[in-house]
């Protein structure tokens, strides 16, 4: 959700009426999120002065890390230089730390592909919100998931009931520090997940939305403590011994 509010952010920076307006001040304490977009605090720190250049030599945008040379265009401008400084930073303060590691496995090599081509400034801004929204696309839509269910003839489901929330064992990300809430498209979904924890032995979906619209669900270790609700289904794992008391 952050970067992808951070790439809206820059294409409308690159595109802006005023020409292609460069942040100065690069730092992640420069952005705040207000209602899920990520804002500028201080737009004192930005430029539309698209560097100078008689020949390319002129051009080259230089990080600690990496230069990139670029063109001077016939009008003796560097082309995109503001767009690209803004992009590269992006891929060093937000992307690098933020895309590798939260999305569901299916999804991660297309986030790889946009760090690779933001970190080598193969995407311009345009690309790089096309790429984005693709992957949003995938995860809202739930395409990235396997077509037949294959998880959730595993559970008992048990209407009319749901699991007490509790301290329980952790997972990551989590949306709740107390124990294991993820997002999820669906039932099947949240199955596969609970397969691939080894504490887990319940699920419930709960009512609780995130930015996408998917629906939170808690994954707990055992499912003691049921408390009659009509509008909820207890989903428990099938084993010997869960068989046995059931
Ligand atoms: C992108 O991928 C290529 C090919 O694997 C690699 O050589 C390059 O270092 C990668 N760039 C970044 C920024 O990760
Ligand atoms: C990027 O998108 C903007 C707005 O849609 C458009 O005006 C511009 O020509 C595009 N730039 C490139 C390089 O495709």
């Amino acid at each position: 959700q952050i970067c992808l509010s951070l790439v809206k952010l820059l294409f409308y920076l690159a595109h802006s009426p005023l020409g292609s307006i460069v942040l100065l001040d690069f730092q992640p304490r420069q952005f705040v999120m207000v209602d899920g977009n990520l804002k500028v605090t201080d737009m004192d720190d930005a430029s539309t002065e698209e560097l100078s250049c008689k020949e390319d030599s002129d051009c080259t945008l230089d990080f600690p890390t990496k230069s990139f040379p670029l063109k001077c265009s016939v009008v003796g401008k560097c082309e995109g230089i503001n767009e690209k400084k803004n992009l590269f930073n992006a891929y060093r303060y937000f992307f690098t730390y933020l895309l590798p590691h939260s999305a569901p496995p299916a999804l991660r090599p297309f986030l790889s592909d946009i760090l690779n081509a933001t970190g080598d400034l193969r995407y311009g801004i345009n690309e790089t919100l096309k790429a984005f929204e693709k992957v949003l696309h995938l995860y809202k839509s739930g395409l990235y998931l396997q077509k037949r269910p294959l998880h959730l003839k595993d559970y008992i489901s048990l209407k009319g009931f749901r699991t007490v929330e509790r301290e329980d064992y952790k997972c990551w990300p989590s949306y709740s520090h107390l124990g294991c809430l993820l997002s999820v498209h669906s039932t099947e979904e949240a199955a596969a997940i609970c397969n691939s924890q080894f504490q887990c032995q319940s699920f419930i979906i709960t009512q609780r939305q995130t930015w996408t619209g998917r629906p939170l669900a808690s994954f707990q270790s055992s499912p003691t403590d049921l408390i009659p609700d009509a509008n909820a289904i207890v989903y428990i794992k099938r084993s010997a011994s869960s068989g046995e008391r059931l």
